[in-house]
């Protein structure tokens, strides 16, 4: 299936095909200097399918995790670009997951004001979410994503055969993120992970119907004035854990899990968190904790003392209330 996204620009395709990495040639560019980025989690068998269709091609390996996001691997992947001798008809290609995918991104969009990107995303998240709607950053001092872009992708190829050798724990965080989507937007996509017997078999069906929302939303609302917000749902609280529990505590996608469910009414909480739970993602954390409520009022979302967040009263569907930050701790009370 191809699925284009348009833009400002020429807009762009996102491939989803069982076994199209071994053909990325035929929808990629890569008849010139390629620098391929990857990290060292990510099975290097992708790369090297990458670098074979080439005409001219470096890999670039990342430690896996998210502190390579870092201004010090920055500088070294632009010397990589310098030392390649790569001009601004060159391209980066990404094989990876999130980190990669955003990392590469700002990377290509700085070089030379800005080179080609292509994105193969390999884990879920990366697959239904970050690797469409041209968000690209790097963290600094502490703060994620503080230091990046806009900048589109010239393709997309999501092979979901890579999500194989995928750690569960992973493939389920990412599901997350479809959860979040389908509560807000799709009741038919929320209801097909919730009947799915195999979430293997209906793998290639959720990452469709993700991208779908996630295109419509993207398409009208590039830069986040508005729409866009309703990808935040369950990110809020979520990020609060996240910064509690810090890198080694829970998946970004478990925190959204979890920090949905203060956001939606009694019966929808009910429904997602049995999903929650279908997937094994933990919801006993205790979302009263005040170090949480900290976190989100040094949220960057915050904007003096209010903060949008995302509301469910029904499947499919989404209100964006504009509250005071303290409110936030009345919705945790009221969900416990
Ligand atoms: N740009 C956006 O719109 C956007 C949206 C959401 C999240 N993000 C970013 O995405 C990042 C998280 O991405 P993620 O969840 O993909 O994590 P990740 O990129 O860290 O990947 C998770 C782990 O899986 C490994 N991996 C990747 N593909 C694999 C495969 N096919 N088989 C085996 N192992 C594999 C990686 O090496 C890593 O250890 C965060 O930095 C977050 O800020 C960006």
């Amino acid at each position: 299936m191809v699925l284009h996204v348009n833009t400002s620009e020429a807009g762009y395709d996102i491939i989803l095909e069982r076994g199209s990495l071994e053909r990325v040639s035929e929808y990629f560019n890569l008849n010139r200097k390629v620098l391929i980025i990857t990290d060292s989690g990510v099975p290097m068998e992708y790369a090297l399918t990458v670098q074979r269709q080439c005409k001219e091609a470096y890999i670039h390996v990342l430690d896996a995790g998210e502190q390579s996001k870092s201004i010090d691997n920055y500088i070294k992947a632009l010397q990589v670009l310098v030392d390649m001798g790569m001009t601004r008809t060159d391209c980066v290609v990404a094989v990876g997951g999130g980190v990669v995918g955003d990392f590469s991104g700002f990377v290509a969009s700085t070089y030379m004001r800005g080179i080609d990107f292509y994105n193969i995303p390999t884990t879920f998240l990366s697959q239904v979410d970050s690797s469409i709607g041209g968000k690209v950053a790097i963290d600094f001092m502490g703060v994620k994503n503080i230091v990046g872009a806009f900048y589109q992708p010239k393709g997309v190829l999501i092979d979901s055969n890579t999500l194989k050798t995928l750690d569960k724990r992973q493939l389920h965080a990412g599901l997350c993120e479809s959860i979040k989507m389908s509560a807000t937007s799709n009741k038919e996509l929320f209801e097909l992970i919730e009947n799915s017997t195999s979430i293997d078999n209906d793998l290639d069906e959720i990452i469709e119907k993700s991208l779908i929302i996630k295109r419509d939303v993207v398409e009208k609302d590039p830069k986040e004035k508005g729409l866009r917000r309703v990808l935040n749902f369950g990110h809020t609280i979520g990020h609060g854990i996240e910064s509690k529990y810090g890198l080694k505590g829970y998946l970004h996608g478990e925190c959204v899990g979890m920090g949905m469910l203060p956001m939606c009414e009694s019966s929808v909480k009910q429904r997602i968190k049995a999903l929650l739970n279908k997937y094994q993602i933990p919801t006993d954390i205790d979302l009263a904790n005040e170090d949480i409520m900290d976190y989100i009022k040094k949220d960057k979302k915050a904007s003096g003392n209010q903060i949008t967040i995302v509301y469910v009263e029904k499947i499919g569907t989404f209100e964006l209330k504009k509250i005071e930050i303290e409110e936030i701790q009345k919705y945790i009370k009221r969900g416990l």
